[in-house]
């Protein structure tokens, strides 16, 4: 699959030649250099932005609109600010057109999850970046979808809450077998979480090499001292180190300094 995109002065070429199959219940992450492409290859993938060759598929049916029976967690959380932090949670479930009644239940347990349960009859202009995020989250698994679509749902988030996060949602992978893409900045959270990690190239993006992370699970923090789960890392950051190009991500990110 390609994508380009008019600029205005000039067609930029974002995607090239991006061919990725996931398995079902599967849990891929994708890393790759800022710019590569990568929300772009989610936006195609959920239907928000049409590819210019290639074609997506989900089971046997091509996407050529927007996903319902995904979950979907994007960058910048878009919470709808006129709607109060639990009426956003079940969006979904109004778009499906299906009975709120049942699932306000459910919403109120993933707020609580995420330390969010006080904050159900807020704004979203009332929170913080962080907390936006885990409404989004919220958002995205309150219709039990079975495929998961997320570019970096935790990239606002503090490193404690992040990997509290990270935890609960191997959890709720492991317990229903969800099939996720997951775009990441974070090596660390990528080789933790995945069956397997792909690596996109500068843009144009390509995926350059796919590592599959054999570590058994659950995983625990521990795990992250462990040798193999450095092996892991080293190998993808080998891989951007050949473009001079270094990770970024939480774990690599220098302190930040006051001017
Ligand atoms: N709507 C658009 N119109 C024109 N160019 C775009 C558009 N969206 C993205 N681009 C360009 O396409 C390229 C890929 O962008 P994309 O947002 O997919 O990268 P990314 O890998 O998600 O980056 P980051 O890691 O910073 O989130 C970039 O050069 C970007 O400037
Ligand atoms: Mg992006």
């Amino acid at each position: 699959m390609s994508k380009e995109y008019d600029t205005g002065d000039g067609v930029i070429r974002a995607l090239d030649g991006v061919s990725l199959d996931l398995d079902d219940g599967e849990f891929l992450s994708i890393v790759g250099p800022s710019g590569c492409g990568k929300s772009t290859l989610m936006l195609i993938a959920a239907g928000l932005v049409p590819a210019t060759s290639g074609t997506v598929t989900i089971g046997v049916t091509p996407v050529s609109r927007p996903v319902t029976n995904a979950g979907i967690a994007f960058q910048d959380a878009t919470l709808y600010e006129w709607r109060r932090v639990l009426e956003n949670v079940l969006l979904p479930v109004e778009i499906q057109r299906r009975d709120l009644k049942p699932f306000r239940r459910r919403a109120r347990e993933l707020l609580a999850m995420v330390g969010m349960a006080d904050f159900e009859r807020k704004y979203p202009f009332q929170l913080s970046g962080g907390m936006r995020q885990r409404v989004a989250l919220c958002r995205a698994l309150i219709h039990d979808p079975p495929l998961l679509l997320m570019d970096e749902p935790f990239g606002a988030l503090d490193a404690l809450s992040r990997e509290q996060l990270n935890l609960e949602l191997q959890d709720l992978w492991q317990q229903n077998r969800k099939t996720v893409l997951l775009i990441t900045h974070s090596i660390q959270e990528a080789v933790f979480l995945s069956d397997r990690v792909a690596v996109m190239s500068p843009r144009p993006g390509r995926i350059a090499e796919i590592v599959a992370i054999d570590l058994p699970r659950p995983r625990t923090f521990d795990l992250i001292e462990a040798p193999e789960f450095g092996r892991y890392s080293r190998r993808i950051r080998e891989v951007f180190a050949s473009w001079g190009v270094f990770a970024r991500g939480p774990e690599r990110q220098a302190p930040a300094r006051a001017r």
